[in-house]
């Protein structure tokens, strides 16, 4: 096959597009922080109103937003004035289809110091994170990088909303007494678990810094109180939970060592015949590849980890002492695999 003019210029114009593709980040990032979905509702708005409603320079703010605008975030109407489209309205805050949080977590200022690392740890195939601030990621976050901790948070509580009524309705626990979601995070799953199994326990198993800022309604005077229990600890030491299904929904994607040490954690806390299911993202089915092979490689800088196939998945799951019984796909993203500790 040869390249006709048309064909070079393509592959010009996409590279250079790709060599920039930080500054669309940035830009997004820009927006998000300036809050400007929130500005503009449905009436449009003219520059030199938003300039003035977030304190923006207006020529600074315009650029900002020809970059954004060609990309489908916001819209410049012929009078001038800006509106919305499909892809803003998702960075307003609190609405239920929000994915403000989850902006920023893939933006935070950390991915910029670790993005010029990759080709090191694409040569030794560890997490570049501990050259820069030690290898405890998720304790540098909570210690040195708070805010950061609470957007993590956020974002985690925002991603899990989008999967969480397919979980819910995927999980069986008619016959649960007791459920412990290990590094739960905020603890909306456990909660949403107990409220559609009335009967069981719930425990939230998370760091101190997690259970502060746990769903109110799993505290002391919640909804929840009377069947939950909110328990801090590291993972990577022990569980101190007995419960008789163990939830671990999108942690195993450490490195395989950490991983591994969770799932171990997890079999020396669980009794015989326990239940244990994960639920994780695999890749071999992804309807949205450039994301998950970004986010894939975030956590082979952050972590040392990755995203993982089904087979991976399995593989990891019996070296940490788990067999896996059954595997389904929950959504279009996430898969459940029932285990059982092994024998
Ligand atoms: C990727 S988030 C997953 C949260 C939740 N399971 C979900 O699906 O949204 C990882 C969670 O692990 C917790 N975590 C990280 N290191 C931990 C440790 N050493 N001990 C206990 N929890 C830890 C973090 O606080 C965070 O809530």
């Amino acid at each position: 096959m040869t390249s006709t003019d048309t064909e070079i210029s393509t592959a010009v114009r996409q590279l250079r597009d790709l060599s920039l593709s930080a500054a669309r980040a940035a830009a997004l990032r820009a927006a998000t922080q300036l809050g400007l979905a929130d500005v503009i509702t449905d009436t449009p708005v003219s520059l030199a109103d938003l300039a003035a409603e977030v304190q923006a320079d207006p020529n600074a703010l315009r650029r900002l937003l020809r970059a954004l605008t060609w990309q489908g975030v916001f819209a410049e109407l012929e009078d001038g004035t800006y509106a919305h489209t499909e892809q803003s309205l998702l960075l307003r805050e609190g609405t239920p289809d929000s994915l403000k949080d989850i902006v920023l977590w893939s933006t935070e200022p950390w991915t910029f110091e670790l993005w010029p690392l990759l080709a090191d740890s694409v040569r030794t195939g560890k997490a570049a994170f501990p050259k820069l601030h030690g290898d405890d990621f998720f304790g540098y976050l909570r210690t040195e990088a708070p805010e950061s901790a609470a957007t993590m948070d956020r974002a985690m509580t925002q991603s899990s909303h989008l999967s969480m009524q397919a979980v819910v309705d995927g999980l069986d626990l008619s016959q649960a007494v007791k459920v412990v979601d290990v590094c739960g995070g905020r603890g909306h799953l456990i909660a949403a678990l107990m409220t559609r199994n009335p009967k069981i326990q719930g425990v939230l198993f998370d760091t101190q810094e997690a259970l502060d800022n746990a769903d109110r309604r799993l505290h002391e005077g919640g909804e929840l109180a009377a069947r939950a229990s909110l328990v801090a600890g590291d993972i990577r030491e022990s569980i101190p939970v007995e419960a008789d299904v163990y939830v671990l929904k999108n942690i195993l994607e450490w490195n395989d060592e950490n991983a591994v040490a969770v799932i171990r954690s997890v079999v020396a806390a669980a009794p015989p015949n326990a239940r244990v299911v994960v639920i994780g993202n695999v890749v071999d089915a992804s309807p949205e590849v450039t994301f998950t092979t970004s986010v894939d490689l975030m956590l082979l800088l952050n972590v040392g980890g990755g995203r993982r196939t089904m087979k991976e998945f399995r593989t990891l799951i019996e070296k940490g002492g788990l067999h896996v019984e059954s595997a389904q796909p929950v959504d279009a993203y996430l898969a459940l695999l029932e285990c059982t500790v092994a024998s």
